[in-house]
């Protein structure tokens, strides 16, 4: 097994093809941000997925494979300095060639779900895989989460990461255009992930690019006693497909008010119809202040580890999903079994079903224009 390390300095350090990664233990200062690469697994085509070990020279250390730009692992020290996995995932490739539940992935060229897998564009018609009941989620059947993206390592005096790219061929699960996408994850020395999705297009089309890694602060159980707080006044209530009605609601006298921190297990199982509808939290929060501009959007904290997750973007909207489909059939790293609400996604995003909705945020992308998102998910502890 061939490891790669990709330091800061201009020092390039390949260990032999039969090295392995515990013997390729190569003396670099743990605060320098570093990558290393090395073979994840065998996709059934015969490509090879790599996996990328990063540190920005802080306290976390992420991994991230090149099959759906999937983020793998993110550890962090508690308050303790006792450091654990905050994301759900697979010790195996073959876990993650299997449908559903988009364990880390990028998800695209449409996160989220479009209503019967149908729009329409300049006057045509385009019609796309129903995946999700009677709707389309997450790009199809072969979204951005089930392609081997072309993967750059970088890493700099403060930061260090991968830059992601893919080509979406033109009529790839329906949609128009060809579509070249850019995903960079860049992890920095005060343990900020950045996350830029950059894509052009030759043809009008629509994207919608999110991050669906599934946090559990604590590392394990369930995340019912996370704390979350989200700046948003208003949602977008939905239909029991959960396609938006179209209504922008207040969250004020709701169970979807997080304005304060409150605990996710507090309301989750109020006898309210959007929750129902759900069987939980899965819903697009509108973001207070201007899309456009890097803001803060959510904060996470597990009282018991202290740990916390701040989540600041440029998109005008966050789904808040609480793991409600996790059913325990699934077992992910370490065997760990993954219950019911075992974890939770904060997917930063364009609203859903934005393509049939005129009164919501665009998602149109058109050629000569440029689809841009940031989103920083910064990890941190909080002192008692
Ligand atoms: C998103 C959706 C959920 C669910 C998950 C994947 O978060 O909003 O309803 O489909 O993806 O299981």
């Amino acid at each position: 097994m061939g490891v790669i390390l990709y330091v800061p300095v201009k020092l390039f350090l390949a260990c032999s093809a039969v090295a392995t990664l515990a013997a390729c233990t190569m003396t670099t200062d743990p605060a320098k941000p570093s990558v290393s690469s090395a073979p994840f697994g065998t996709l059934p085509d015969g490509r090879t997925v790599e996996i990328f070990t990063l540190t920005g020279g802080g306290r976390v250390t992420m991994q991230t494979i090149s099959y759906g730009a999937v983020i793998t692992s993110i550890t962090t020290p508690d308050r303790n300095g006792q450091t654990d996995d905050v994301v759900l995932g697979f010790d195996q490739l073959q876990g993650y060639l299997i449908p559903p539940p988009y364990f880390g992935a990028v998800v695209g060229r449409y996160g989220n779900r479009i209503a019967k897998g149908q729009f329409t564009l300049d006057g045509a018609t385009y019609h796309l895989a129903t995946n999700n009941g009677p709707n389309h989620l997450h790009g199809g059947v072969k979204g951005f989460d089930k392609q081997l993206w072309r993967a750059e390592p970088f890493a700099h005096d403060t930061d260090a990461g991968i830059v992601y790219t893919l080509t979406s061929p033109d009529g790839d699960e329906g949609y128009p255009g060809t579509l070249s996408v850019k995903v960079t994850y860049t992890l920095s020395h005060g343990d900020a992930l950045t996350v830029d999705y950059d894509a052009t297009t030759d043809t009008a089309t629509v994207v919608n690019l999110t991050q669906h890694s599934y946090f559990n602060l604590a590392g394990r159980g369930d995340i019912l006693a996370h704390r979350l707080q989200i700046d948003a006044d208003r949602y977008t209530p939905v239909d029991a497909t959960l396609i938006p009605t179209g209504e922008i609601a207040d969250v004020a006298s709701t169970p979807l008010d997080f304005r304060k921190p409150a605990a996710i297990g507090a309301r989750i199982d109020a006898d309210d119809p959007q929750l129902k509808h759900a069987g939980g939290y899965d819903h697009n929060w509108v973001l207070n202040g201007a899309a456009g501009t890097l803001r803060h959007a959510a904060t996470l904290e597990d009282p018991a580890s202290g740990r916390t997750l701040d989540v600041s973007t440029t998109e005008p909207g966050l789904q808040f999903y609480s793991g409600n489909f996790l059913d325990g059939t699934l077992t992910g790293k370490g065997g760990r079994v993954y219950q019911k609400r075992a974890a939770l996604c904060l997917e930063t995003q364009h609203f859903p079903d934005s393509p049939n909705h005129p009164t919501f945020p665009s998602t149109v992308l058109r050629p000569g224009g440029s689809y841009r998102s940031k989103t920083v998910f910064t990890f941190g502890v909080a002192r008692p």
